[in-house]
């Protein structure tokens, strides 16, 4: 996701623009740009890969005049973040510039018609495309700019919040929105619009909340005008906002984790978008297709990574031997930098790294690839070190997470993993049909499965009471579901500072059974599957012990509500997704345990959310 605003009054746009940019880094921070209608309708655009305190360095020798402006931080979805990529963009007369939230589906089909009638293109994105469409429609039509952006919309398949200004309507700035966010601040004599209502608060307590398919028409000195995409007058519902800006850029929610947390329903609809069609099992990833030969001929896969990630690739691991049928072996990237491995060129390491900048894991493929491996990466920072160091790979498309305890790219992770298994098992013809059409379908509900189960959030809060106090917490799965485990205890420890355990439930009777008593609290993940009766009697041997259980279990199942302590539901789902379900209680236990306790969520002491170091 990306931050726009956009500004038109009386004062000068440069500096409102600027902060507000500042306020929306949360939302993206790869590159920033402005666009500033002067007085005399002159457009300057001014923009750098980088930070907004890097765009605020490029502009210091700039002519950063002007009462009307649009600006932009940038998340990149596609294009590499560089300067010529980053917003605004402009047409091809330097007339019109926009700023865009979203992504454009058909973009490529868009560019090929404009490219036939002469069009031409500076970057990758398609942003570009859309604002040459608007300026092919305005100079086709002989129309205003609200009806050239009218009409270029109802060409457009995909999500956008947009702002626009040009320098035939010096006193304009248009916005639309179709499923990213666009609040508009109504001033005295002025107005704002931005991604949120962070930029805007300190100005104005008074915002409209622009729907889907409304365009927003913003004149200097006259009334705001709304519009709908079949050009009906639109409702204006002046709203008085009374959150603080730490609030509202958190979403309303208290903690970038918990707004994390409850975002996974819209991070995995952003996530298979474009990858698995509304209906029918195809799983489209192109790092697969471009690499057919790679994934066909390969003797074995290597997963490397690091914490949550590491936990990602031992699901990665099931799903692709058992979905795929080749060997995959799951290396923490600090042991396998250092291994000596034997690699050769059939062999495929795939990384997986949220930040994209995990020293560990950027100097393991470094390795592999000097090796001859083909390296693959599963990340979510687009142009990260990591990404720019494989050799193809997928972006997880979840956009930034800031709270340092990984939630909603752990969950994006999986589901590329289980996309990639799909895919891989679909070329070589080792998934049948009715199981690649079980798991697509899954992978599509994924969104509503996942708002089903964060209504557990409330029962989870009441329930973290009983545990605040604890030193110790054991975490047990099996299958699909151990790394469930081991994902759940370093959830807990990493924020509440409680010492957690992950194990394998068979492994018990191994030794860690010794630990049991009233004191430490067991989650067991039992889900059914082919191991629930197996579960149950590690349940029971915990119990036996005096040891309290809380059991995560299949909504309906009462074998196990007789004998657990607690139990939490979670809807029925096929086994190969169960993890990304089962890891939405666990990441709210830890979340509410931890704030409990008082302890910082989203800067946990002794963290940092990308681990550049050694
Ligand atoms: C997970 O909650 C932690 N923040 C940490 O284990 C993290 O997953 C690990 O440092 C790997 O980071 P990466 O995915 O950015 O490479």
């Amino acid at each position: 996701m990306c931050g726009i605003v956009g500004y038109i009054g009386v004062r000068p746009a440069y500096e409102i623009l600027v902060k507000g940019l500042h306020r929306l880094e949360y939302r993206g921070y790869d590159s920033a740009g402005v666009a500033l209608l002067t007085d005399d309708a002159k457009l300057n655009v001014y923009k750098t890969r980088g930070k907004v305190d890097d765009l605020e360095r490029f502009c210091q020798s700039k002519d950063i005049a002007g009462s009307i402006g649009i600006a932009h931080t940038r998340w990149a979805t596609h294009g590499e973040p560089n300067d010529i990529n980053a917003h605004p963009h402009f047409s091809r007369s330097g007339k019109i510039a926009l700023v865009h939230n979203g992504t454009i589906e058909n973009y490529g089909v868009l560019k090929e018609a404009l490219e036939m009638n002469g069009c031409t293109f500076q970057s990758e994105t398609d942003t570009e495309v859309l604002v040459q469409l608007i300026e092919y429609v305005k100079e086709t039509n002989g129309c205003t700019l609200v009806e050239a952006v009218r009409e270029a919309l109802k060409e457009v398949v995909g999500a956008y919040a947009i702002a626009v200004i040009d320098t035939d309507e010096p006193d304009t700035v248009i916005g639309a929105r179709k499923s990213s966010p666009l609040v508009i601040g109504v001033g005295e004599g002025e107005t704002f619009l931005a991604s949120d209502a962070t930029p805007i608060i300190e100005y104005t307590n008074k915002v409209v909340y622009l729907n889907d398919d409304e365009i927003a028409i913003i004149r200097r000195g006259e009334p705001l005008q709304i519009i709908t995409a079949d050009n009906r007058p639109g409702q204006i519902d002046i709203k008085t906002l009374r959150m603080s800006v730490s609030q509202l850029e958190k979403g309303g929610y208290p903690h970038f984790m918990l707004k994390e947390i409850n975002e996974q329903p819209s991070t995995i609809h952003d996530c298979i978008r474009g990858r698995i069609a509304s209906r029918g099992p195809e799983v489209t990833l192109s790092g697969v297709i471009e690499n057919k030969d790679k994934f066909l001929n390969a003797h074995r896969i290597i997963i490397v990574a690091c914490g949550t990630s590491w936990h990602a690739g031992l699901i990665g691991k099931r799903l692709i031997q058992e979905i795929a049928r080749i060997p995959v072996t799951v290396e923490y990237a600090s042991e396998f930098r250092y291994s000596n491995p034997i690699l050769d060129e059939h062999d495929i390491v795939i990384a997986i790294s949220q930040s994209g900048e995990t020293a560990d894991t950027l100097a393991a493929i470094q390795m592999a690839r000097r090796c001859g491996a083909f390296v693959y990466g599963v990340c979510n920072v687009v142009g990260s070190s990591i990404a720019r160091a494989t050799d193809s790979g997928t972006y997880i498309h979840v956009g930034p997470e800031i709270g340092v305890a990984s939630t909603k790219a752990f969950t994006g992770q999986v589901t590329v993993l289980t996309m990639l298994a799909v895919a891989i098992g679909s070329l070589k013809g080792t998934i049948d049909p009715a199981t690649q059409t079980a798991v697509t379908d899954a992978l599509r509900n994924l969104p509503a499965l996942i708002r089903q189960t964060l209504k557990l959030n409330d029962k989870i809060e009441k329930l973290s009471s009983t545990y605040t106090y604890v030193h110790n917490f054991l975490y047990l799965g099996r299958g699909y579901n151990f790394p469930s485990a081991l994902e759940g205890a370093l959830k807990l420890k990493e924020i509440s500072y409680i010492h957690a355990e992950g194990y394998p439930a068979a492994e018990m009777k191994h030794g860690p059974i010794a630990l049991i008593d009233r004191e430490l609290p067991t989650v067991v993940i039992a889900p059914n599957d082919e191991m629930h009766e197996k579960i149950i009697s590690n349940i029971q041997q915990v119990k036996a012990r005096g040891g309290s259980v809380i059991a995560i279990v299949t909504k309906g199942d009462t074998s196990i509500a007789e004998i657990a302590d607690h139990i939490l539901e979670i809807p029925e789902v096929p086994e190969v997704i169960s993890p990304i379900i089962v890891s939405i209680p666990l990441q709210l236990l830890a979340y509410h345990v931890a704030i409990k306790k008082g302890c910082n969520v989203d800067m946990p002491r002794n963290l940092a959310k990308s681990v550049t170091v050694e």
